[in-house]
């Protein structure tokens, strides 16, 4: 066994540290056989009651013994990590393990799914976030998360843009960053843990946002629509990299060198490790690419470091390198960056730093951080509409209807494998705490999630299934009516349940399941003010509810204080200032669909015109567009202003530079009689492109806080990076010309100026 002395080795990141590493590393690495070696790039999940794919059985005590792990997917109990680390600490060269798992959006204090995290437009919101994820999950064992996913998607038909943070590369980076920065810090504190971007590369643009299809493209819309964030998170000091299941140009991405190798490690510089995602290696051979042996090799040379759960690696590579497929200079690769992530998390220092099994409860689930969620979830809710009716008065007669109202697991959204079923505040709890008079709340089911009973299934998993209702669905409505009638308001909460966004939740009627939607209908009739307040992972399409209710609340999947955050906006202690990552279509067959697509020869407003680019029967363009999101107060907006009207471009080396940087500037002023927050946006378009350049691409957005009558001047500096984009052989460049910018508070209601590139 390596005897390591504690406290002598330094880890975070500094020339010198990384010297000491090396020396390390060799010192360990000249030790280890093959196999050992081999050994390290197996990542088995522990026997658990968690599964996230299909499950596979495993010894292992045993394989940690024979050196035949480097890292354990699925613990989450400091005792239980501490037992097994003892193990590996105590056999072989005693390397210690990585413990993985998902925390997505909290451990055990959850917070809103990160479409909804996304919604805050709040990066300092989300870095928070992440430190009290680290904090709960360091404190129960785990020193690696998977996340964060920073995966563009174009296409809400894609259960997993839940999972994202929406469609625009620029704020996704920004968002990115802040995941990265709140996991990691300098990775030199307990409670600082390895974060994994995932999934690398380009999962959110599945052929028809089919999970798991090839996701092909130019790579010309490769680089300048999809890869920023992954970038990002690389430049921001991400440890590690998750590859995803599918092709990509015809190769999976975990046997794909272009991702892997050519752009990851030589193009971005990357020097973490990357694990495949759950199975890949394996699944490999169900996309044709040959035996387990010969993808496990092909994957080792592409750049995959770690084979998740498969048993590829373990299982083949010692064949492979006597077969002459690899050789033992890739396995070695592979194996030090795995040993040099265990050295920067300081594992060969302590083993156990993420072990401490002493008042795990002084860390988890604590009023301080269940506060955070609080806020942070009012903070990710979108006023869709409005006729006036929010925020409600508390000495209202309240109708609240629907299942959603009453239900707890299903406000922690589809990714929370720690956090405990029965912890979230219900909306119903949340509003019958913030009333005058409780009993003056009443509540209704109203109906099932669909009629089907089959549908149901879309709800089962990790214990989020809804219950069916055995009444008949009219009397089910008839109640919800007569509760109605007898109250001032109606407060509906409906939509998906948690289990139909996420992985494996592919759909193709982005509307609100039916049995909900006819209720709604039911309810509108009535005559009362209806108060929609809707339950999604995805953009919805919400025709007729954004004409046929009062108001429209999207409060996403909002964590653990669900109830408590809803109350606060529908009662107006909060104001609500969330804005939408992802475009709201009118139709599901406007699929993909994005607010930054490059223009067209035949352009329309929306509505068919024959000849030119539209739908024959739907009008094409956003119900509710990226950057949206209404207050219960009013902002205006200034003409933006931009500093000058020329400015000089500089190249040197095929480096970018301007003469001086573009100032922009925008006063916003709040016209209402409430204090607000506003996020200030700004959008660039290069007028004209050796490619074509989106007909609007954001660059810059602030959240500005403004009493009734008060004014800000927010001012955004642009660098010659805003303005570069890729062409066809990849090189980024800025083109002189004519630039339009655009202020205002969403994609599509700005006021626009210019400048010149000369
Ligand atoms: C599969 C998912 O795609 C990935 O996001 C997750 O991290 C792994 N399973 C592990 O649970």
């Amino acid at each position: 066994m390596l005897m390591i002395s504690a406290a002598m080795i330094m880890h975070g990141r500094s020339a010198d540290n990384d010297r000491k590493m090396d020396r390390f590393i060799d010192g360990l690495m000249e030790k280890m056989s093959v196999e050992e070696k081999i050994g390290q790039l197996n990542l088995p999940t522990a026997p658990s009651d968690i599964i996230t794919g299909p499950a596979r059985e495993s010894d292992i005590a045993g394989l940690i013994s024979k050196g035949q792990i480097g890292g354990l997917f699925n613990i989450s109990n400091a005792a239980k990590a501490r037992e097994i680390q003892e193990l590996a600490v105590n056999s072989g060269h005693g390397i210690p393990l990585l413990f993985g798992l998902d925390v997505i959006h909290g451990q055990k204090t959850v917070f809103p799914i990160p479409l909804g995290l996304s919604a805050t437009w709040d990066p300092d919101a989300i870095e928070r976030m992440a430190r009290i994820s680290a904090i709960e999950a360091s404190a129960m064992g785990i020193n690696w998360t998977y996340s964060p996913m920073v995966d563009i998607s174009h296409d809400a038909r894609w259960g997993r843009v839940a999972e994202g943070s929406g469609e625009d590369p620029y704020l996704g980076s920004r968002i990115a960053e802040a995941y990265i920065r709140g996991y990691q810090g300098d990775l030199t504190d307990d409670d600082e843990i390895l974060a994994c971007v995932k999934h690398y590369a380009l999962y959110g643009a599945a052929d028809a946002g089919r999970d798991y299809t090839a996701s092909d493209m130019s790579r010309y819309r490769m680089f300048n629509w999809y890869m920023e964030p992954y970038k990002a998170a690389v430049d921001a000091g991400a440890a590690s990299v998750m590859s995803a299941f599918q092709q990509v140009e015809g190769v999976p991405c975990a046997l794909n060198r272009f991702l892997l190798t050519d752009v990851l490690r030589e193009k971005w510089g990357f020097d973490g490790f990357v694990v495949a995602d759950y199975n890949a290696v394996g699944e490999a051979v169900n996309h044709g690419m040959g035996s387990l042996e010969e993808v496990s090799a092909r994957a080792l040379k592409a750049g995959l470091d770690m084979d998740m759960v498969t048993g590829g690696y373990v299982g083949t590579l010692g064949k492979a390198l006597k077969d002459g497929l690899i050789r033992e200079e890739d396995i070695d690769k592979a194996c030090r960056r795995i040993l040099e992530a265990k050295y920067r998390l300081g594992l060969f220092d302590d083993p156990y730093r993420f072990c401490d099994t002493e008042n795990p409860e002084d860390k988890i689930f604590t009023p301080e951080h269940r506060a955070e969620a609080r806020k942070i979830a009012a903070e990710s809710f979108v006023l869709l509409k409005n006729d006036g009716i929010l925020p409600l008065d508390r000495k209202a007669r309240i109708a609240v209807v629907g299942l959603l109202a009453d239900d707890k697991a299903n406000m922690l959204g589809c990714w929370t494998v720690g956090a405990d079923k029965d912890s979230p505040v219900t909306v119903l709890e949340g509003i019958r705490s913030a009333v005058a008079d409780p009993s003056a709340v009443s509540y209704s089911r109203g109906s099932n999630l669909f009629y089907d009973p089959d549908m149901d299934r879309v709800s089962r998993n990790q214990g989020k299934d809804v219950d069916r209702d055995p009444r008949d669905a009219g009397e089910m409505v008839a109640e919800a009516v007569e509760a109605a009638k007898q109250a001032d308001v109606v407060v509906a909460v409906l939509g998906e349940a948690a289990e139909m966004s996420g992985e494996s939740a592919s759909r193709v009627d982005l509307t609100i399941p039916d049995a909900q939607r006819d209720l709604l209908k039911e309810l509108a009739k009535t005559g009362k003010p209806v108060v929609l307040v809707l339950c999604t992972g995805r953009p919805l399409v919400l025709d007729w509810e954004s004409e046929n209710v009062d108001a429209i609340l999207n409060i996403w999947f909002p964590g653990t204080e669900a109830g408590l955050a809803v109350a606060d906006v529908l009662f107006g202690d909060v104001n609500p200032s969330g804005r939408l990552t992802m475009s709201f279509p009118r139709h599901s067959g406007v699929m993909p669909f994005y607010y930054n697509e490059v223009p067209n020869g035949r352009p329309t407003d929306g509505r068919w015109v024959k000849y030119a680019s539209c739908y024959m029967d739907t009008d094409w363009t956003a119900l509710y567009p990226f950057g949206y999101g209404l207050s219960y107060t009013s902002f205006a907006y200034s003409e933006p202003v931009v500093e000058k009207a020329a400015y000089s471009l500089i190249c040197e080396d095929g480096k970018y530079g301007l003469d001086s940087p573009v100032r922009v500037s925008v006063t916003i002023t709040n016209t209402g009689k409430r204090a607000g927050t506003e996020t200030v946006q700004l959008y660039v378009r290069d007028m004209a492109g050796s490619v074509g350049r989106p007909l609007r691409e954001l660059k810059g957005f602030e959240k500005v806080a403004l009493r009734p009558g008060e004014s800000r001047t927010v001012e955004f500096t642009l660098t010659a990076d805003d303005l570069s984009f890729y062409t066809q052989s990849l090189d980024r460049i800025v083109e002189p010309g004519e630039f339009s910018v655009m202020t205002g508070g969403s994609s599509s209601d700005v006021k626009t100026a210019g400048f010149i590139i000369k």
